[in-house]
């Protein structure tokens, strides 16, 4: 398939590099001078495009980058598209990183908001994976421990198309249902970054509490904040999984 990936950061790299050597045709932007930026792209076995052109002529259109910047993107840069574009978003709301957002602060779900900024349905995926999951975490299909991502939105064959996608980079997928639902799978709910198996992430999506996550996710992040250096993916998946118990993890 043709690929475009906005954002060549955290996430957005290891989403080009996989789906570029799992056979894809994919093209990156970031903010950098282009030099920089096809430089980057070719580390990553991909081409450079400008933001205008990384949603041309393609079959899908990633999201990765801060929530922050999805408001400033140009007027039109996705109402144009034609409506078989699929366009993925992979973002998480943090207030402490991103420039706050009042509806989200009053509790719009992510995903809505991200879709009515781009004024196009859209599907949410891989936002439930650490980077470094979506980096190195992929199994072969049928191992059983295999981790699972969740996918929503209200357009059942672009999920369909994403499952395949995320099977390829080596995950399991569950329906996380339309995209009001993806609620679920946002930061500080069980689903989140706890690298579940398929059985796993489906009880955890139901055990979702409405209002709930916003605080664990703030806890979560200031425990992280106080250590003297960046945790690990397992210490990460270690903690989110100690606060859904209401515990502290004793890193
Ligand atoms: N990190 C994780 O483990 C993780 C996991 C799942 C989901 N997420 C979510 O995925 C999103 C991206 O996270 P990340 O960790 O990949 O962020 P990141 O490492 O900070 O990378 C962000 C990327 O977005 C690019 N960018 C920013 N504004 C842009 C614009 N206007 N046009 C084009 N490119 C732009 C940046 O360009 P430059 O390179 O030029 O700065 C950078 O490449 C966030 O919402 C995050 O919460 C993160």
């Amino acid at each position: 398939m043709n690929i475009g990936i906005i954002g060549t950061g955290a996430v957005g790299s290891p989403l080009a590099r996989n789906m570029a050597a799992a056979g894809h045709n994919v093209k990156v932007t970031n903010t950098r001078p282009f030099a920089e930026l096809t430089e980057k792209a070719q580390s990553l076995g991909t081409s450079p495009a400008t933001l205008q052109d990384v949603v041309k002529d393609v079959d899908i259109v990633f999201i990765s980058v801060p929530f922050g910047a999805i408001a400033k993107f140009p007027q039109g840069l996705f109402r144009s598209l034609p409506d078989q574009v699929i366009v993925v978003d992979t973002g998480n709301y943090y207030p402490f990183r991103d420039e706050k957002i009042d509806a989200l602060e009053q509790g719009q779900v992510e995903s809505v908001w991200v879709s009515q900024q781009l004024g196009r349905p859209i599907t949410k995926a891989f936002n439930n994976l650490l980077s470094e999951t979506i980096a190195v975490g992929g199994k072969p299909e049928g191992t059983p421990d295999r981790i699972a991502a969740s996918i929503t939105g209200d357009d059942q064959h672009a999920k369909q198309v994403i499952a395949g996608l995320a099977n390829e980079l080596g995950f399991d997928v569950v329906d996380g249902g339309t995209l009001a639902d993806s609620w679920r799978q946002q930061p500080g709910t069980p689903a989140y970054c706890t690298e579940l198996t398929a059985v796993e992430l489906t009880a955890a999506l139901d055990d979702a509490v409405p209002g709930k996550a916003p605080q664990i996710r703030d806890q979560i992040i200031g425990e992280h904040m106080q250590r003297e250096s960046l945790p690990s993916r397992q210490e990460m998946v270690i903690v989110n999984r100690a606060r859904q118990l209401g515990k502290s993890s004793d890193l």
